[in-house]
């Protein structure tokens, strides 16, 4: 099947009370271990790339792969951009088959951050893409963009009820404690904030910065009404790990199909335990069109 809008889903599971998992992804390996995982988990999935890694592997190859995946596992598939903070480049992704955007203004001024948001939704609606914003700010590093925590603010509730209804974003990500890749410290997160949004807020919420999360909170953060779940340093790190320890038994290797097949296997089974958290395995079944 083609790339699907993700919105269905992520309402069934909204629905459900369960959430959609993530994934970021940097090359064809964790493409593959994404969509084979969640294939066999029969899951319906969101891959997605920031502005950093259409960079690093070329729009046109991601796009491409990720098509390819779609049109091989009877799952529905999403391909999303994660934090863009550029109209022109949600143009190019939707110009190259996403069928969902980040619009990150979390860095702009309230103000410009809703008319920014407003026109990336109108053009990305009359089209059939999905838009997720961000108000609030998330703290730590993704895609080198470091948002000290000094700098960090959680998402108040109101201004998430006016920057919806302002701005028709399809789901939200709010800041209510985590932060972007390894933790210094244990995260806390705020669920009586959670709950506020919730309350106030009827569109689906996303959870970025879920790595190192534990998963009696991710848990509660899903039954709170957090219905996506964004992963990207749990997968990098034991990618990283396994490269590492194939070299330091056979520091001779040089057979990328033998390093990178064992990595590929390694974040398989992490994004099969993150599905199952989440609960959306077995979620593809629910869906028309996938029985
Ligand atoms: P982690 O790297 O902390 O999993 O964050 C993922 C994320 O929020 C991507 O947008
Ligand atoms: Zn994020």
């Amino acid at each position: 099947m083609p790339l699907v809008n993700p919105l269905k889903f992520i309402k069934k599971a909204q629905e459900k009370g369960v959430a959609i998992a993530a994934f970021n992804v940097h090359n064809l390996e964790t493409i593959q271990a994404v969509v084979e995982a969640a294939a066999e988990e029969r899951a319906p999935v969101i891959v997605q790339t920031t502005p950093g890694t259409l960079k690093h592997a070329g729009i046109e190859y991601i796009s491409a792969c990720v098509k390819v995946a779609a049109e091989l596992y009877d799952i529905p598939i999403a391909l999303h951009v994660d934090h863009c903070p550029s109209y022109k480049t949600i143009v190019q992704c939707i110009r190259n088959g996403y069928t969902s955007v980040m619009i990150d203004g979390s860095e702009l001024p309230y103000e410009e951050n809703v008319a920014l948001v407003k026109k990336v939704v109108e053009l990305a609606h009359s089209v059939g893409v999905a838009v997720e914003g961000e108000l609030g700010r998330i703290g730590g590093a993704e895609d080198g963009i470091t948002v000290e925590e000094r700098e960090a603010t959680f998402t108040v509730p109101e201004e998430a009820k006016a920057f919806v209804d302002a701005t028709g974003v399809d789901t939200l990500a709010v800041a209510i404690g985590t932060a972007h890749g390894v933790y210094k410290w244990e995260p806390k997160l705020d669920f009586k904030r959670l709950s506020d949004i919730r309350k106030l807020v009827d569109v689906p919420l996303v959870l970025h910065g879920a790595s190192g999360v534990d998963d009696d909170s991710i848990k509660r953060a899903i039954a709170g009404g957090i219905c996506k779940i964004n992963i990207a340093t749990e997968l990098k790190i034991p990618m990283a790990k396994t490269i590492q320890e194939v070299f330091r038994v056979k520091p001779e290797e040089n057979d990328p199909r033998n390093y990178m097949g064992a990595a590929k296997e390694a974040v398989k089974e992490v994004v099969r335990r993150k599905i199952r958290l989440c609960g959306c395995n077995g979620l593809a079944d629910e869906l028309e069109g996938y029985r």
